[in-house]
């Protein structure tokens, strides 16, 4: 399905923009007229995202930082601002996950997930901040179903999820005077990642009773969140802030977390 929504020569910024889910939301924004900007940590990526997009006849520019680190962050968004100017659309949708029960997760481990997705977040709409386009900015943070839904073997990721949430209503408070919009898409199951099979389930089997269970009876799609994020960023969204909005197939109403529960017992190596 194509929305017919423009963004020619807006300023589209993506961090964890080089694969993936974020990936195509990038790609979607180009595909209408966007210039856009992806971060992420490694090179390799980078450079694949940006060939990728340049591909739709877009502007666009690449960056290579890890959310941890503060400094890093500012650097890549001075870069992005300098080459396209104030940001439009600000993505901050960086994470890392892994099963583990929490007994058996170091303390390094559970501030690894905590420090990517919730501090990451952070520090990418703090850095921002003074970069986004007042009045008019659309920010989208990218949370996941397990900040609501408590999950076997996701406490690092469910509590790092459930802070993006609260993160996402307290800047949509403070910042929609400046007429800047905070809004959170909350992904169900997306089958486009080897991170999403490593969570989900181990054989084909395993995958298609979770894909059963999910109320809609289908996965989700890398376009079904990108078409969510042209509508939030987009004028029909103009009275949406502080909105945590699930794009799920319904499998937040608890489908998907029996089989995220099943994958993480039948792992011994939990991944
Ligand atoms: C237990 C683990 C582990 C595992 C890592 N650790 N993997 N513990 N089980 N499987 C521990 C390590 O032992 C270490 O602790 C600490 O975590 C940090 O590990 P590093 O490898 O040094 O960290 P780093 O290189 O920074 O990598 C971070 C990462 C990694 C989160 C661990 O997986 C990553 O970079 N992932 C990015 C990609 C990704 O995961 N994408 C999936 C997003 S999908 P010690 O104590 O030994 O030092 C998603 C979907 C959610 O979020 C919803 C699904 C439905
Ligand atoms: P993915 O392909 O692994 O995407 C993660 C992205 O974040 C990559 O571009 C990765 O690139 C980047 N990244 C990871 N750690 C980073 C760091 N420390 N600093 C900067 N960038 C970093 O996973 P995905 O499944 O598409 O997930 C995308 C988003 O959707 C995540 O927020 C995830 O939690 C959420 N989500 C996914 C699902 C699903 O079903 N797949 C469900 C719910 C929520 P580098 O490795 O190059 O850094």
């Amino acid at each position: 399905m194509e929305i017919d929504i423009n963004f020619v020569d807006r300023h589209v910024l993506v961090f964890g923009g080089t694969t993936g889910i974020n990936f195509d939301v990038g790609q979607a924004f180009a595909r209408r007229g966007a210039r856009v900007c992806v971060v992420s940590r490694k090179r390799e990526n980078v450079d694949g995202a940006v060939a990728a997009l340049l591909g739709h006849g877009a502007l666009v520019h690449g960056a290579c930082a890890d959310v941890r680190d503060f400094d890093a962050v500012g650097a890549a968004i001075d870069g992005a601002v300098s080459r396209f100017g104030p940001i439009d659309v600000l993505v901050s949708g960086a994470a890392g996950n892994f099963l583990c029960e929490a007994n058996a997760i170091s303390a390094n481990g559970f501030r690894a997930v905590v420090d990517i997705d919730l501090i990451g977040t952070f520090h990418v709409l703090r850095q921002a901040y003074g970069h986004l386009r007042k009045p008019g900015a659309s920010i989208i943070n990218i949370t996941a179903p397990q900040a609501t839904v408590p999950m076997r073997y996701q406490a690092h990721a469910a509590a790092a999820k459930a802070g993006i949430d609260q993160l996402t209503r307290v800047l949509a408070l403070e910042w929609g005077a400046d007429g800047v919009r905070v809004n959170a898409i909350s992904p169900g199951p997306i089958d486009a990642t080897e991170g999403f099979r490593k969570l989900i389930a181990r054989t084909d089997a395993e995958l298609a009773a979770a894909e059963a269970a999910v109320p809609l009876r289908r996965f989700g799609t890398t376009s079904d969140i990108a078409n969510l994020a042209l509508f939030l960023a987009s004028p029909y969204a103009s009275y949406i802030s502080g909105a945590v909005v699930p794009c799920d197939g319904g499998g937040a109403l608890d489908s998907v977390k029996p089989a995220i529960e099943r994958a993480g017992a039948d792992f011994p190596d939990r991944v």
